[in-house]
């Protein structure tokens, strides 16, 4: 059995859990196709880092999961906003600002996902505490969620958003780096680049 299979089977048999994400993701995929890539993208990703940091199965399984229910709060925004070509008014702004809480409500609505509120809640704090919804600082934010923050950084920089000009994958790492111990936890950084192929050196002097 290959590693991806045995964390499917983790998940499924000790969570049980993964008909209801898939469930959430084909929701969200009805009615916003591009926010339904990403978390499928950034749950693939999350993954990948998570077996590259050599942490348990079960723990990859909890990872791969709220990796794919950590936008879930988007489903609250309107599509107006959401696909804006244009900079947000502050009123857009806090309506998106509000979808980490949001998401975590809706996780909160099945007991089985409880384990994953806190993770989708926190997936957009920053180590250095200027994060949100609460300023979470360092450890104080699950590690699941710094995990998950970097992977879902690397892919929102190499799509071609309304918002935002697309990046190169090398251009994206190296912008993890700028950001690693102020937005981003330094050891997953490090760990997502050597995973990509790459070496922290070359992507200095790029
Ligand atoms: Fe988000």
């Amino acid at each position: 059995m290959d590693k991806a299979t045995e964390i499917w089977l983790a998940s499924a048999l000790v969570d049980g859990d993964t008909s209801i994400v898939d469930g959430l993701v084909q929701m969200v995929r009805v009615r916003d196709p591009i926010t339904a890539s990403h978390l499928d993208a950034v749950g693939l990703l999350a993954r990948r880092l998570a077996m590259a940091l050599d942490l348990e199965t079960v723990t990859i399984a909890r990872v791969t999961a709220a990796a794919r229910l950590h936008d879930i709060g988007k489903t609250t925004i309107p599509m107006r906003v959401l696909d804006k070509p244009g900079a947000l008014d502050e009123a857009e702004w806090s309506q998106i600002r509000r979808h980490p809480d949001h998401g975590a409500t809706i996780v909160a609505g099945f007991p089985q996902l409880e384990k994953y509120r806190a993770i989708v809640r926190s997936h957009h704090e920053r180590v250095d505490g200027r994060g949100y919804p609460d300023g979470l600082l360092g450890s104080e934010i699950p590690y699941e969620s710094r995990i998950i923050a970097v992977a879902d950084a690397f892919h929102a920089m190499t799509v071609s958003r309304p918002y935002s000009r697309v990046r190169t994958p090398a251009m994206a790492l190296a912008e993890l780096m700028n950001c690693s111990g102020t937005q981003f936890e330094p050891e997953y950084v490090d760990a997502f680049v050597k995973m990509m192929g790459y070496r922290s050196r070359s992507l200095r002097s790029a």
